[in-house]
């Protein structure tokens, strides 16, 4: 198409055609190409209905629904020659369908607009990308699994403030994770239910004259059931809004567990290595082995949480219905639903391929007085105190350790005499951290039997 030429679609009364800048702020084929195989899938389905309520002939729908084939061949072999002066995928598909077919291809818009168009495309988009979301979160919730089965039992220092709290299991702490990411899963399985509703047929915004069958479109493309308000179904973002909203959780949960694997692999921490194939080196420094993948699953929370306010955003103002601004909502929940897939994939390579460290994890659970509130707890058991004197005594006895630089359990008798005559030898017992994660039998807690049923449950959900 001439450049100053009116456009084919729309241009009948315009004398003229757009300006070079108007066509690069228009025009957004750039990136809704990969909308191609939703919107042919879209206006096959239209024209089969168009034709069995008889609107347009059986010979023209069957033209039209063979040359989109031909179409959708062309654009994934990556021969079709996408226009910017078409503006967008809905035009430069029509365009191509014409010099296919013909004549057939210019009643393929009947009863439609590229406003139903469009929302219809983009919900059968997000609704792939929620399928395929699930089953990648299900894989990193199988990582997780594997390595809270291999560490159902090992100790590691729980943490309050990353101060050193109580012992838990390794098991428990993985597990806590697997149970994030299933909320994901329902939020995004929420997601589909809510907007698996279909808007074509409601055309431009307000239905339209022609006898069609939505009930049939919306069946073809795999809809629960059609829209039931044509304006709502043209002016509604809701579902990429809330996709955006369960993609940012989502994406914060993947940013706390690589954080975690940031610092947990550090030389002061040490609890785990990450394999060669998810780190990096340094040019420069030879000792380096950086935690490059999982800081960047970090990062690209930020991306997602990013597209989320900036959808927000576009849509906040917008009058009912169809503005240009919306055209805006694209490559946002592109960018979001691609960088989330690529966090989650390396999420779970990373995960797998991890080491815990089971030495390291284990003095650090002894370290920073974690058994404190188990000694705390033995005076309330064995010795019928309050609990809160009981923390008062338990504070002190930490208190002298500290000045003797030493842990809990190398205070002798004497020490704890000093400061509370009734102890007797079984209190050391509790300061070890073994006893006090297999203590922790309550339910939810930390204790290896509570964990290995947990495990067993979720290898039953996970399959
Ligand atoms: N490319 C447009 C978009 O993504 C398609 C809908 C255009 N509708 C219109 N009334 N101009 O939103």
């Amino acid at each position: 198409m001439s450049k100053d030429s009116p456009n084919a679609m729309w241009g009948g009364r315009f004398a003229e055609g757009p300006d070079a800048i108007m066509e690069a702020i228009n025009a957004s084929i750039g990136f809704d190409q990969r909308l191609a195989g939703h919107d042919i899938r879209g206006s096959r389905a239209h024209a089969a209905m168009l034709a069995a309520q008889g609107i347009i002939s059986d010979s023209d729908a069957q033209a039209i629904r063979e040359g989109l084939l031909t179409v959708l061949s062309e654009i994934e072999s990556g021969e079709f020659d996408f226009s910017t002066a078409l503006e967008d995928i809905h035009m430069n598909v029509e365009a191509r369908l014409k010099e296919i077919v013909g004549e057939p291809a210019g009643r393929l818009h009947t009863a439609r607009s590229r406003n139903d168009q469009v929302a219809t495309d983009f919900r059968m988009w997000v609704r792939d990308q929620l399928d395929a979301l699930d089953g990648a979160l299900a894989g990193l919730s199988r990582a997780l699994l594997a390595q809270a089965e291999a560490g159902a039992d090992w100790v590691m220092p729980g943490f309050t403030h990353l101060q050193v709290a109580q012992p838990v299991t390794w098991g428990h702490h993985l597990l806590a994770y697997v149970e994030m990411f299933a909320r994901d899963r329902s939020r995004f399985s929420d997601a589909r239910a809510r907007m698996n509703e279909c808007p074509l047929g409601a055309a431009a915004l307000a239905g339209t004259s022609f006898p069609i069958d939505r009930e049939m479109t919306s069946e073809a493309l795999g809809f629960d059931r059609p829209c039931a308000n044509s304006i709502d179904a043209v002016s509604d973002r809701d579902f990429a809004m809330e996709f955006l909203s369960a993609a940012s959780i989502c994406a914060v949960h993947l940013s706390r567990l690589a954080e975690e694997l940031v610092i947990w692999s550090t030389a002061q921490f040490r609890f785990v290595e990450m394999s060669d194939r998810f780190s990096t080196g340094s040019s420069i420094m030879p000792q380096k082995r950086n935690p490059d993948a999982a800081e960047l699953v970090r990062a690209k929370s930020g991306r997602v949480l990013g597209a989320t306010v900036s959808l927000f955003t576009v849509m906040k103002g917008l009058p009912l219905t169809y503005s240009k601004d919306m055209q805006e909502d694209k490559e946002q929940v592109f960018d979001a639903a691609d960088s989330l897939m690529l966090a989650i994939a390396a999420m779970e390579g990373i995960v797998r391929d991890m080491c815990a460290n089971v030495a390291e994890l284990e003095a650090a659970a002894a370290a920073g007085f974690s058994t404190a509130t188990d000694l705390a707890d033995w005076l309330v058991r064995e010795r019928g105190m309050p609990f809160r004197e009981a923390h008062r005594v338990t504070g002190s006895l930490v208190a002298l350790a500290e000045s003797k630089r030493c842990g809990l359990p190398a205070l002798s008798m004497e020490d704890m005499a000093s400061v509370y005559t009734d102890m007797d030898e079984g209190v050391f017992d509790v300061l070890e951290p073994k006893r006090s994660v297999a203590s922790r039998t309550s339910l939810g807690g930390t204790a290896p039997v509570r964990v290995r049923e947990e495990i067993a449950r979720w290898k039953e959900v996970l399959g």
